[in-house]
């Protein structure tokens, strides 16, 4: 059994499945400018994670040739009712889901608030309370408005901390009475790697693109900072988390040389975030790093005293599987956001994904251990490409396999004595892939029935991981 009140459940983001992209006032974002290209090698989608100009002009001007799959989702903008009834059918007693900025300010900086997107929200709630599902709710996740891009370069103009705090201090306090359980920002870390949909930044037009990724991300952190203000005041009892793309890596071997290299791997691209949202301050190593690497931030002092007035109540992370690090730098595996070594000890998803779940035990340990903070599984799940049957079942058993071993680490860990309390599954529903945009790359325990270029009907099935999942949790929800 999970301790009581453990909260399991499902996640989604908004562009991956509302669709509607351009229904009762809403605006476009930068997830509606990717159009499908087909992935030729699913382990290797370097191209598909970065946006040039080139592309965006292309997007536009091809808009009636090309298919946009995050402007049709998987239509929950119309279905929400029918997937959170499923959702909940399955006994989970959460659900966690983004709101999208250009649904409840479409025009970005004339203030007006779109209530249409507001009802909309609230009545994806209510149906979460009907179930007694306790929503989660992602303030911010890969949908920048396409505006905040033209006309302020992204995030890493300091305008945009005040435009997304007027977002997100509307978004708390509409939603005040309902949620407890806020993430301003889903994968922080990804303003460095995947700068487009992260902080609407285009490569091939910035000078020194690792200085304006940087500048993006300390005013995503400044932003953070006042959010949680905002959200104490109106609440103190708002729990209040960030959220990361969890890349945990091993050493290649034991090399001191090699282990070194890993821990400032490590320092770099997860740790950095979590110890200045939880301790409020950029780390030395931080600083040496920006020295080394030309970098230079733009900051006041009021800033860092924002940060270190306004910390995180708990930790949250996506983990789909580990990674490996050595001077080599032989990085032939896809990990989410990173490219990494490949573990020898380890099998691969269809998209080189390194399933580890004895990584998740390590991972939890670690973060309970580093911040005394609570923590959540924001994400955890693998992408597969299920079959619809003749009969019409789905034979998912890879990944009923995944997440018994996952669930059983997780179970492990809170054995161990870490502070975890709850576990979000990536996803309960089939969603568009957020990097490859395929609909093949399937996450859900209800299986879609549509294609990567947005055929099929539409229509839902149950998994036989939907099944397994629902008679996991009979036996260890208190
Ligand atoms: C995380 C994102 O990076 O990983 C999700 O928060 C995403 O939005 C998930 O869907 C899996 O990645 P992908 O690219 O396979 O969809």
């Amino acid at each position: 059994m999970f301790p009581k009140n453990f909260l399991i459940g499902g996640g989604v983001s908004a562009p991956q499945v509302e669709g509607a992209y351009n229904i009762n006032g809403k605006s476009l974002t930068v997830a509606d400018l990717k159009y499908f290209e087909d992935v030729k090698n699913r382990k290797d989608i370097t191209n598909l994670k970065t946006t040039s100009s080139k592309k965006i002009d292309y997007a536009l001007q091809n808009e009636s040739d090309l298919y946009f799959p995050k402007r049709e989702g998987i239509d929950f903008y119309h279905r929400y009712k029918e997937d959170i009834k499923l959702i909940a059918d399955m006994g989970m007693n959460a659900f966690r889901f983004s709101i999208s900025w250009s649904r409840i300010i479409p025009n970005i900086d004339d203030g007006k608030v779109c209530q249409k997107g507001i009802k909309f929200y609230k009545n994806i709630i209510k149906e979460c309370k009907k179930f007694n599902l306790e929503p989660i709710v992602t303030i911010s996740h890969f949908d920048l408005p396409y505006k905040i891009v033209q006309k302020y370069g992204g995030w890493k103009n300091k305008k945009v901390i005040s435009l997304f705090t007027e977002y997100a201090s509307v978004v708390l306090n509409e939603l005040k009475d309902f949620v407890k359980y806020w993430i301003p920002f889903n994968e922080i870390n990804a303003t460095i790697f995947t700068t487009f949909v992260s902080a609407g930044i285009i490569a091939d037009k910035e000078d020194n693109l690792l200085e304006s990724c940087y500048q993006a991300l300390h005013n995503q952190f400044v932003a953070n900072a006042k959010t949680i203000k905002i959200a104490k005041k109106i609440n103190k009892d708002f729990q209040m988390g960030c959220m990361l793309a969890q890349a945990t890596c091993y050493s290649l071997d034991c090399k001191p040389e090699n282990v070194l290299y890993n821990l400032k791997e490590q320092e770099k691209k997860v740790y950095f975030y979590y110890d200045l949202m939880a301790k409020g301050e950029y780390p030395t190593y931080m600083l040496k790093y920006f020295i080394d690497n030309n970098i230079n931030i733009a900051f006041d002092e009021s800033e860092l005293e924002l940060i270190k007035e306004n910390k995180i109540d708990f930790i949250s992370f996506s983990y789909y599987m580990s990674g490996v690090n050595s001077l080599n730098k032989n990085l032939t595996s896809e990990a989410n956001l990173f490219k990494l070594e490949k573990n020898p000890y380890l099998n691969e998803s269809e998209w080189g994904w390194q399933i580890d779940s004895i990584g998740l035990r390590i991972t939890l340990n670690d973060l309970w251990d580093r911040y005394k903070l609570p923590l959540f599984i924001a994400e955890n799940g693998i992408g597969i490409n299920d079959k619809l049957e003749k009969d019409l079942t789905i034979k998912d058993d890879r990944r009923i396999n995944y997440l018994e071993l996952h669930l059983k680490e997780l179970k492990n860990a809170i054995n161990d004595g870490v502070n975890v309390f709850g576990y979000i599954t990536w996803t309960p529903i089939d969603v568009v892939s957020s990097a490859s945009n395929e609909m093949s790359k399937r996450y859900g325990l209800i299986y879609v029935d549509q294609d990567d270029n947005g055929n099929g009907s539409k229509k839902r099935y149950k998994k036989n991981s939907y099944y397994w999942f629902q008679k996991y949790l009979k036996n260890h929800l208190q």
